[in-house]
């Protein structure tokens, strides 16, 4: 059974675990400490319900959550489960909710969350695999459906494209913006519509259909419309506009999710 963090009742909490700040590590950083809760969870262990388990860490200037997760990890709690790979904002894995906010835990600084407690756990709308790290199949899957690549007439059938195909600096920054996605998955986690139905395409692979679509090379219109005019495609959009405020890159999901709209409402009445 699929399990995410909105199906499990409100975790427990648990005692901090009580492990000071060495003298080494007083040395090395400022010797405050903060208060790291996390959310721990296996769905696998049998009768293990969720909690939340608080950790102290030394504190130390631009120390981010990521960084805090990892000296737990290292030295108090080597079961803690999270997904990270570049540290720096690029791969997109280490997506988690922050003091209830979906987040980038490697771009994030807890000394600009003014929190003395960091609250940490897994984003909402995913299936927790275990504690923070989520299951990104179905994401995968949206994004995949939306046939993000160009689509032209002459690699069909797998053949490469022999010429160039140039374009204006205009028809560039029609979708530039959208080419910014690290596909974090952020905005999936912040839109009520997933929330709802989990076969909605979501605002990252809406917004990648809107890119590939507005591209002045590609040719895959009519089999990509079917898609995204489908049941769970842009129009179950609401434009709450949510995706777009937690998104690390600056893309604008949400607009692209309602020009996305516009392009198939117009290419419809054109063909009418
Ligand atoms: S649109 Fe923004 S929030 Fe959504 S997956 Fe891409 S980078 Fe992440
Ligand atoms: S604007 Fe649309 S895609 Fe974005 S959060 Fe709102 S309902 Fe979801
Ligand atoms: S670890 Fe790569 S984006 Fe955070």
């Amino acid at each position: 059974m699929v399990v995410t963090l909105e199906d499990l009742p409100k975790p427990k909490e648990e005692a901090t675990v009580k492990v000071e700040v060495t003298p080494e590590q007083a040395l090395v950083s400022n010797p405050q400490t903060i208060l790291m809760k996390v959310f721990r969870y296996n769905p696998k262990a049998k009768g293990e319900e969720a909690r939340m388990v608080t950790y102290r860490v030394p504190m130390s200037k631009g120390l981010t959550v990521l960084d805090a997760l990892l000296w737990v990890k290292e030295n108090l709690d080597n079961g803690l489960a999270f997904r990270y790979s570049c540290r720096m904002g690029i791969c997109g894995s280490c997506g988690m909710l922050i003091n209830g906010k979906p987040m980038l835990g490697c771009e994030t600084q807890i000394a600009e969350l003014g929190t003395d407690v960091v609250e940490v756990g897994p984003l909402t709308n995913y299936e927790v695999i275990r504690d923070v790290a989520t299951d990104f199949t179905d994401f995968f899957s949206h994004h995949t459906k939306v046939k993000p690549y160009l689509i032209r007439k002459e690699n069909g059938e797998g053949k490469p494209i022999e010429k160039e195909l140039p374009q204006t600096e205009e028809q560039k920054l029609e979708y530039y913006q959208f080419t910014m996605c690290i596909m974090c998955g952020l905005c999936d986690a912040a839109c009520p519509i997933v929330g709802m139905d989990p076969e909605y395409l979501g605002p990252q692979a809406l917004a990648q259909a809107y890119r590939f679509a507005i591209d002045s090379r590609d040719q895959g219109w009519p089999e990509r419309s079917e898609v995204v005019d489908s049941p769970h495609g842009c129009f179950r959009c609401e434009l709450a506009g949510s995706c777009s405020a937690v998104c690390p890159k600056g893309v604008d999901p949400a607009m692209g999710v309602q020009l996305l709209k516009r392009l198939v409402v117009h290419r419809k009445l054109r063909r009418a």
